[in-house]
């Protein structure tokens, strides 16, 4: 299957005629907001996911050197580029699964919450474009504020038509993978062993990591909860001050996007017993959507699970979340209903 650059229509063409020849199929994935800070290593991490059959690569800047640089990697899948908006359309039809960290990030001193005003319209394009291009892809939103993002997008998607909740997914990986790693420093263990729930949303206080829910079974002191769900709350706050004006988290972020993606796809694939944490409509408390432990499978979400038995520590760290979390959903509702 001779090819050069993925770019050229023809070649693309030959090589997608190459994979179907040979028996392998995949998955169709689009990454919006392809060319940012998190989009540009997501996109070189999803080239070398071997579920992915063609890779998508939609932004309103600097998406063909990216396209053509991702391109050039020796793995499977098709690379293809879109420029603005009049290609959002063509970057989003027959796709199975949609990325989505297009959008501003924090600066120091900012909340989430002040990325609304800007990523609100923002997530509101391009799911009003995959309502009409690809109304059964699944979706990982990961512009901020998610908290408010997924009931925007939920909202966009029940006015066309299109809503299905077991599609729509907040990414809030990287909350979990931060609490693994500092969760396997203070036990001294590798962070591959460590799983911890990590339960809300995906902002602050509405972060609630699952201490008593640990695995390996593990025990902590006060000293050490206090300072693990600190940590983990302000994981993100960390890097933006320490980025000092250049931005948020995009390394661990793609780590943590490519991670997640790879669960949805497996889950689409027919793979049994893919539970990962997301924040998704839900009915395991009484907010309409809430981050929890999920099982993905054909249909993207299969299952809730309940919380299970939370500590008097977690119990009161859910009730102040309450408050935060209905606000930032109510937000987002009435961005589109209003
Ligand atoms: P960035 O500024 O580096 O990249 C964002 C990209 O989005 C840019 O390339 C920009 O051109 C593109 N973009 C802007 N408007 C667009 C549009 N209408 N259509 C398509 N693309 C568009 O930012 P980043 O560091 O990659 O972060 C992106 C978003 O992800 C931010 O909102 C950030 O807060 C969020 N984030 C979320 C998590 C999470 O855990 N869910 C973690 C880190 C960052
Ligand atoms: C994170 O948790 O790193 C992201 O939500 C980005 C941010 O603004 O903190």
């Amino acid at each position: 299957c001779p090819f050069n650059l993925q770019t050229d229509e023809t070649s693309i063409l030959r090589r997608e005629n190459c994979r179907t020849k040979g028996g392998s199929s995949g998955f169709k994935v689009a990454i919006l907001g392809a060319a940012g800070g998190i989009g540009q290593p997501l996109a070189m991490l999803m080239k070398m996911n071997p579920l992915v059959s063609v890779l998508h690569l939609y932004d309103v800047v600097n998406s063909p050197g990216v396209t053509a640089d991702i391109s050039h990697m020796d793995t499977s899948a098709v690379v293809r580029g879109f420029l603005g908006q009049q290609q959002l359309g063509s970057a989003l039809t027959g796709m199975d699964l949609v990325i989505i960290p297009a959008g501003v990030p924090r600066k120091p001193g900012m909340t989430r919450d002040d990325l609304f005003n800007i990523n609100a319209g923002i997530v509101k394009t391009l799911c009003e474009g995959i309502a009409k291009c690809c109304p059964h892809a699944i979706v990982n939103l990961i512009s901020n504020p998610v908290n408010s993002t997924v009931p925007i997008a939920a909202e966009v998607f029940k006015k066309a038509g299109t809503y299905d909740p077991k599609r729509l997914l907040g990414v809030t990986m990287l909350d979990v993978v931060r609490a693994n790693t500092v969760v396997a420093e203070v036990l001294g263990i590798d962070p591959r062993e460590v799983d911890v729930p990590v339960i809300g949303g995906h902002a602050g206080i509405t972060i609630l990591p699952l201490l008593s829910q640990v695995k390996p079974p593990s025990s902590f002191t006060p000293q050490e909860i206090n300072y693990l769900t600190d940590r983990i709350q302000n994981g993100g706050t960390e890097v933006v001050e320490a980025k000092a004006g250049a931005g948020s988290a995009t390394l661990s972020m793609a780590y943590s996007a490519a991670k997640f993606a790879d669960a949805c796809l497996r889950g689409l694939k027919g793979d049994a017993g893919i539970v990962e944490c997301a924040f998704v409509a839900s009915e395991v408390i009484e907010l309409p959507f809430f981050a929890s432990k999920v099982r993905l499978g054909r249909t993207g979400v299969e299952e809730i699970y309940p919380l299970g038995p939370l500590n008097e520590y977690e119990r009161m760290g859910l009730e102040k979340a309450k408050k935060e979390l209905a606000a930032s959903i109510a937000k987002g509702i009435s961005f589109i209903r209003k």
